[in-house]
C-alpha cells in the first residue's frame, strides 16, 4: 500500500496528530516559530486549560437529524462558526503559503484573513478564491500605508478588516530566540541538521522565488529583502496608537470591521460605542504579553459588556470542535484559529489545510448532535456550565 500524502493526512484524526505531521515535515525553526508563544509560555497553555472549565451539558429528546452548521459573521453567510486568523509568513510553512491556505478556506466556505505580512499581496489573494476574505491591518507610523491597505482591500473585494492592537512590539518568543530565527536566519548547528534532514522543505526554498512581504513591496526603495522588509515592519509598528485613530480607520473603510486583540470590557465597549461591527477577544495565541488571561475566561464579561451590538468572536486556543460550542454558547459568534490550519499547510499544504478544517467541522456537526442542539445559532447558557 503506498503511503501518499492523501494517506498520511486520513490517518490524522484530530488537530494534534496534523500538529505532529507537521513538525515531521517541517524544520524546528519554523515549526517552533508557529507552535511556540511568549517567555513561559503560561499564556498559550492557558488558551487550551480553559476550556476545561466548562462542561457542556446535553438537552435530550431533541430532533438532531438534520444539523445546520451555518450563520453569518460580519455579514456574510459562512459554512461555519469557523475564521482563519491572519498569520504572517505561512511560505515559511509550506512553500504554497497563502496559494494553500486561501483556496482551502473559500473550499470550505470560511472567511480567510489575509495578514498585512503576507507573502501574497492583497490583489493576488482576491484572485484565489470567491470566498469571503478579511484583511488584517497593523498600526503602522507611516499612515498612509494603511491608507494605502483600506483602498486596496475596497478595490480588490474585500468583506471586512480587523485592526490587530495588540502588538506595539513584537512579543519575546524564546524559542524563536534560541533556535537563531532571525531574517536571514541564524540556525544553532543542531537545529540546521534538523533543517538538512527536511530536503522537501529545503528544495522548496532554494527553487520557488525568494518570499517577500508582499503588500509593503514599492514601499521600501531598493532592497525588498525579507529581511530588510521585516526591520522596516519592526520599525514602523506604532506604539501610540488612539482610538481617534481607529476611528479614522473605520470612516474610510465604512464596512465591517473588526478590533482583534480585545481582552477588557471596557475597551470592548468604547469599540462598540466608536462603530465597529466586530470584537475579537484574543491574545494573540500567547504570543504577545504572557499571563495575559484566555479568550474563554475573558469571554463572557466582553460580551456583556458588548450587549448585542456587535458581534463577538473567540480567538486562541480552539482546537476541537467542542471547543466553538462552548464559545459560542457563552455568546460568541464564531471562534478564528491559526495553528490549526498552519499545521495543516505544513503536513500537506492545501490538503493539509482542508483536512483541519474537516476535521473541525465535522467535530462541530458531530457534537451539536450529541449536545441535543440542531442550530449553532441556538447556542445559548442553557448548554453550558463552568466548573471550579
Ligand atoms: C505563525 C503565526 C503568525 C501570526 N501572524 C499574525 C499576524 O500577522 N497578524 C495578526 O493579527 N495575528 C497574527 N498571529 C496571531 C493569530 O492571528 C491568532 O491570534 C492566533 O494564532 C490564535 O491562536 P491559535 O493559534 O491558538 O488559534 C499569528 C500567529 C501565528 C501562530
Amino acid at each position: 500500500m503506498s503511503n501518499t500524502p492523501d494517506r498520511r493526512l486520513a490517518r490524522c484524526h484530530n488537530i494534534d496528530d496534523l500538529r505532529r505531521a507537521a513538525r515531521r515535515k517541517v524544520p524546528l525553526l519554523i515549526f517552533d516559530f508557529v507552535d511556540g508563544a511568549a517567555e513561559d509560555e503560561v499564556t498559550l497553555a492557558r488558551n487550551r486549560n480553559g476550556f476545561d472549565r466548562y462542561q457542556l451539558v446535553p438537552h435530550n429528546f431533541v430532533d438532531v437529524s438534520e444539523i445546520d452548521t451555518t450563520t453569518t459573521v460580519l455579514g456574510r453567510r459562512v459554512e461555519a462558526p469557523l475564521v482563519v486568523s491572519p498569520t504572517g509568513l505561512p511560505r515559511l510553512v509550506h512553500h504554497t503559503g497563502e496559494e494553500g491556505l486561501v483556496p482551502a478556506a473559500g473550499k470550505h466556505g470560511i472567511p480567510y484573513t489575509l495578514s498585512s505580512a503576507s507573502s501574497t499581496s492583497i490583489e493576488a489573494v482576491a484572485n484565489l478564491s470567491s470566498g469571503p476574505k478579511w484583511f488584517q491591518i497593523y498600526v503602522w507610523k507611516d499612515r498612509a500605508i494603511v491608507d494605502d491597505f483600506i483602498d486596496r482591500c475596497k478595490g480588490a473585494g474585500y468583506d471586512a478588516l480587523c485592526l490587530t492592537v495588540d502588538v506595539p512590539i513584537t512579543g519575546n518568543r524564546e524559542r524563536d530566540v534560541r533556535n537563531g530565527l532571525a531574517l536571514p536566519p541564524k540556525p544553532t548547528p543542531a537545529v540546521l541538521f534538523d533543517m538538512l534532514c527536511k530536503p522537501t522543505w529545503l528544495w522548496h526554498l532554494k527553487t520557488k522565488p525568494e518570499f517577500t512581504l508582499a503588500n509593503l513591496v514599492g514601499r521600501v526603495e531598493q532592497d525588498t529583502s525579507a529581511s530588510n522588509l521585516s526591520r522596516y515592519t519592526e520599525e514602523q509598528l506604532d506604539k501610540s496608537l488612539s482610538w481617534d485613530d481607529a476611528a479614522r480607520m473605520k470612516e474610510r473603510w465604512d464596512g465591517p470591521f473588526a478590533i482583534k486583540g480585545v481582552l477588557r470590557a471596557e475597551d470592548a465597549r468604547r469599540a462598540v460605542d466608536l462603530g465597529f461591527d466586530g470584537i475579537i477577544v484574543s491574545n494573540h495565541g500567547g504570543r504577545q504579553l504572557d499571563h495575559a488571561p484566555a479568550p474563554i475566561d475573558v469571554l463572557p464579561e466582553i460580551v456583556a459588556a458588548v450587549e448585542g451590538r456587535a458581534q463577538v468572536i473567540l480567538d486562541g486556543g480552539v482546537r476541537r470542535g467542542t471547543d466553538v460550542l462552548k464559545a459560542l454558547s457563552l455568546g460568541a459568534t464564531a471562534c478564528m484559529a491559526g495553528r490549526p490550519f498552519l499545521f495543516g499547510l505544513g503536513a500537506g499544504g492545501q490538503a493539509g489545510v482542508e483536512r483541519a478544517m474537516e476535521i473541525l467541522k465535522g467535530e462541530i456537526r458531530r457534537d451539536l448532535m450529541l449536545l441535543g442542539c440542531p442550530r449553532v445559532t441556538d447556542l445559548g447558557p442553557q448548554y453550558i456550565r463552568k466548573v471550579g
